[in-house]
């Protein structure tokens, strides 16, 4: 934006707060300082040596969050100042879920779901490398770490992504992903959920699973089915990633739909068993409603839906569908279509699975929001605080000292990323500093944009990036290759 990035960077010292350290150990009394971009020292008294000194004196200190589930590969270079996630105390969000990623493809007009990231024809990235090169001209607020999408590279190779690949269009997706990788992708992501991925089967999936394996990623999924069909899902997953050599990481699990409520029991206990043999991890957002486009098979008639956006009848967003197809005077899978294309809120969760899945020990945080949506669902703005505020101080579900782990320490060892999520002398200096007794979402699903409360500071590789006060945001943040393979 201006000349201030080319500045050398600073030296900073927060004195006289509570550290929580990221790796879930208990807090302790610390001043922090950062020079060169990173943590230097750790410790009470430090000296002031030349640095801007900071009173954070009542206040925790934290590593910045680590939002491992996003959709923000178009914002972060259409708004780079990333007001929702900065907001939240949020440093990192990796891009690419779901199977859906901005590169490496160049179409006007992709299929559902791949318009989430901000409408049919943005995707204007022939290769990864073009893409970094985008994120870092942007200059976002903050960092960015990429997947490659399983349907990206479907779409990209293919006539018909609704059918299965054949061994040459398989063999494109391979180049196409290895490029990525070669230019600091974290690793594969598959969304076989949506029609973009589904014909894929379990060979095609261990095949790119392996090559993302092989050069030392992950794998993240969003499973065929949240369901009934869950545990076969499930196993899908794993069986692809031992196939593959790849650590695993199940997407926002959940169990969804009435028949399914309490069923995270039997999940979780499955997904015990499996770690026994292989890694993996899991993300999950703090609410009992999910959020993606409009279909019409998810319209039960049961759960309530409501509407985030739609081409046809923007007039309808942030109104309940039940509402709208009694308006039109038809049936709710009518209304659907009518609406389409759109995208929509679903409440297919019951809480006690929610919490289950929150507490369980690998769980990390992720937002999953949707930046493009006209009313998007309230975990775009305040998932990280939510997780803070209302389940850790007031439900009491675990500690801060989890609660801060599941966001910083977890996510960046899940998701390799070395010197990150922790504070300690030579980690990079991304943090947040907040109030323990007022941190709080701000966000619901009728307001849904809204600044949280009692984020007072964060920083981004040891620059400052956002004021509480003021809401001022400077962009600090930068594209992180995977590590430590490409560091
Ligand atoms: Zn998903
Ligand atoms: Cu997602």
């Amino acid at each position: 934006m201006n000349a201030q990035h080319d500045t050398s960077p600073s030296a900073w010292l927060l004195r006289g707060g509570t550290v929580i350290d990221g790796s879930g150990a208990p807090r302790f009394a610390a001043d922090v300082r950062i020079e060169g971009g990173r943590v230097v020292a750790v410790g009470e008294g430090l000296a002031e040596g030349g640095a801007r000194v900071v009173d954070v004196a009542g206040k925790i200190v934290a590593p910045g969050f680590i939002d491992v589930h996003t959709h923000d590969d178009q914002i972060v270079l259409a708004a780079p100042e990333m007001l929702p996630k900065i907001s939240q105390g949020v440093t990192t969000v990796v891009i690419g879920n779901c199977g859906i990623s901005l590169a490496p493809l160049v179409h006007a007009n992709v299929p559902p779901p791949l318009n989430l990231l901000g409408g049919a024809d943005k995707y204007v990235y022939l290769t990864m490398a073009a893409y970094v090169a985008a994120v870092d001209a942007a200059r976002p607020a903050v960092n960015v770490v990429a997947l490659v999408g399983h349907s990206t590279l479907r779409v990209a190779t293919m006539d018909d992504p609704y059918r299965p690949a054949t061994s040459q269009e398989q063999a494109r997706m391979v180049e196409l992903l290895q490029e990525g990788l070669a230019a600091g992708a974290a690793g594969l992501s598959s969304g076989v959920f949506y029609a973009t991925g589904a014909a894929a089967d379990i060979d095609e999936l261990a095949l790119l699973a392996g090559v993302a394996g092989a050069a030392g990623g992950v794998y993240t999924t969003h499973i065929r089915q949240e369901m009934d069909k869950v545990i076969d899902s499930l196993d899908e997953a794993f069986a692809t990633g031992r196939r593959g050599k790849v650590p695993v990481i199940v997407s926002h699990h959940k169990c969804a739909g009435p028949r399914n409520w309490g069923r995270t029991i039997e999940t979780l206990a499955h997904i015990d068993a499996a770690r026994r043999h292989q890694p993996i991890g899991l993300d999950c957002y703090p609410y009992v409603a999910g959020s993606t486009v409009l279909r019409r098979e998810m319209v039960d008639g049961v759960i309530e839906i409501l509407i985030t956006w739609s081409t046809p009848h923007p007039e309808m967003a942030a109104r309940r569908l039940a509402d709208i197809a009694a308006e039109w005077g038809c049936s709710q899978q009518a209304a659907c279509e009518r609406l389409q294309p759109g995208g929509a809120c679903y409440f297919q969760m019951r809480e006690d699975d929610v919490q289950r899945v929150l507490c369980y020990p690998v769980t990390m945080i992720g937002s999953d929001g949707l930046p493009h949506d006209q009313h998007p669902h309230p975990r775009l703005w305040g998932t990280f605080p939510r997780v803070l505020g209302h389940y850790s101080r007031e439900l009491g579900l675990f500690s801060l000292e989890t609660a801060v782990h599941k966001m910083t320490g977890l996510s960046a060892r899940q998701f390799q990323l070395v010197d990150r999520g922790e504070i300690r002398v030579g980690a990079f200096a991304d943090l947040v500093v907040f109030d323990a007794a007022t941190v709080e979402d701000k966000a619901t699903f009728e307001q849904p944009k809204a600044l949280s409360a009692g984020i007072v500071r964060v920083f981004v590789n040891g620059e400052p990036a956002y004021r509480g006060d003021d809401g001022q945001v400077q962009r600090h943040g930068r594209f992180l290759k995977r590590t430590p393979d490409l560091a």
